[in-house]
């Protein structure tokens, strides 16, 4: 058990029920402990079917509580509920939801999650038929409009060997969830692992090297006019910055002057064709490539030379295809390159990142329904869904453009250590 430094550290309250999904828990547990968080798990009596309370004991910040009947305090529930800045219930089952959206509070984490005006997040982990009942999904409608966060599910093999949604979100993205809820984002380093409590990152990517880009391309119609889109160029500069924390070897192909910190090479590019010549030049050592820039999909097919005046009447735009980078890279890549791209939608948004994602041939596609508040283009936060060509789906919820790129990272990471 770590020692209790006192009320600077953020207290959570990690309640744990009865799903196999109960063992990334222990890896939760240790992660938040890492990152500086006062951790005080709370079991349900059938969670121990799956993991033990000794387990928790040892990796917690004092030792884990079952019951509301054998503390010294009479009411450990108000105890954990008041003094918790957060609770995260990891994983959430059908039964848990079910009791929370209900208001029952017939074991310890129930009444202390009744017990409590903190934050709450919630991470369900069931088999897909449970996950799509209406009964689940109505449990967790009724959550959400009392400000839960729920955590969702990826897709993925699941107990049993059944392949589907419902298996419980990574460790990393949870642990981000919690620590960006808490105003801690980044505490842990990244989400791939600890750092000490440094802010640093312990190097996931040491001697990876990384290239990224970013922004809306202009494409010119005259030497004062061009055709261009919402882009901020703020997700692919906090890839760029996150690669960096993570030891990585960054290139940034970016057409916005925002700061980048010592360390990140810039090419700066307008056009689309400039930032096909650099991606094409920087990708050919690269070991990781991401397109998060917004590439126009058109352009004027010649540019004027001088300046177009009202007085000669209205021009007629012939406009051309852009050349599709990331479809062109995916061609050209070397063997054993982690490519991703985004997918900018506003409907069928699965649908349409998957078919982007066979037909420009990467590994991953990041999918952001622009269409919804706070997502997309210029906000500072953004919320994604990740397909891997592996057929995994992980869903991130909406968070900073810090958080979404270490998520997004941990996925590359991934790819980069699989055999
Ligand atoms: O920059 P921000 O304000 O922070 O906003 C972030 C973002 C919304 C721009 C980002 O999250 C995002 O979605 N980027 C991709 C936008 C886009 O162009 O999506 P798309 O679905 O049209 O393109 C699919 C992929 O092909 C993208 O990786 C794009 O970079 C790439 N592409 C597109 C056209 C083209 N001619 N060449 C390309 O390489």
């Amino acid at each position: 058990m770590t020692p209790q430094d006192g009320r600077a550290q953020p207290f959570v309250v990690l309640g744990v029920s009865a799903g196999i999904a109960a063992f990334k828990a222990v890896e939760v547990c240790r992660r938040l402990v890492d990152a500086g968080i006062h951790v005080a798990p709370v079991l349900t009596d059938r969670a121990t079917r799956f993991v033990g309370k000794a387990t928790f004991d040892a990796l917690g910040s004092e030792p884990a509580q079952m019951s509301l009947w054998d503390e010294a305090s009479p009411i450990p529930h108000t105890r954990l509920g008041q003094r918790a800045d957060l609770i995260v219930v990891v994983p959430a089952t059908a039964d848990l939801l079910a009791r929370y959206a209900n208001g029952l509070a017939d074991d310890l984490l129930t009444t202390t999650l009744v017990a409590t005006a903190a934050p709450v997040v919630v991470c369900p982990a069931m088999h897909t038929e449970m996950w799509e009942h209406a009964s689940v999904q109505d449990n967790l409608a009724v959550l959400r409009s009392r400000g839960v966060t729920v955590v969702p599910p990826a897709e993925g093999r699941l107990a049993g060997g059944d392949v589907g949604t419902g298996r419980m979100a990574e460790p990393s993205v949870i642990v981000a969830t919690v620590l960006e809820l808490l105003g801690r984002a980044g505490a842990e380093g990244h989400t791939g692992g600890g750092d000490g409590g440094d802010g640093l990152a312990t190097g996931d990517l040491v001697g990876v090297r990384v290239v990224v880009s970013a922004g809306g391309t202009r494409e010119p119609i005259d030497p004062v006019r061009f055709i261009t889109n919402r882009s901020s160029g703020k997700q692919g500069h906090a890839l760029a910055e996150a690669a960096l924390r993570r030891g990585a070897d960054v290139v940034l192909v970016t057409t916005t002057d925002r700061a980048v910190s010592d360390g990140v090479t810039v090419d700066r590019v307008d056009s689309a064709a400039e930032m096909e010549a650099a991606m094409f030049a920087r990708s050919q050592t690269a070991d990781v490539v991401i397109m998060a820039a917004a590439v126009a999909d058109f352009r004027p097919k010649a540019a004027w030379d001088s300046k177009l005046h009202k007085v000669d009447g209205v021009p007629e735009l012939l406009l051309e295809a852009t050349p599709d980078i990331l479809s062109e890279l995916g061609r050209r890549r070397r063997k054993g390159q982690v490519l991703a791209g985004f997918a900018a939608e506003t409907e069928q948004v699965s649908e349409r990142a998957v078919a982007k994602l066979a037909a420009k041939g990467v590994d991953l596609m990041v999918a952001n329904d622009v269409s919804a508040a706070g997502v997309g283009f210029d906000h500072d936060t953004n919320e994604v869904t990740i397909f891997g060509a592996d057929g995994s789906v992980n869903g991130v919820p909406l968070r900073t453009k810090d958080a979404v790129a270490d998520a997004i990272l941990d996925r590359v990471c991934a790819l980069l250590s699989a055999p």
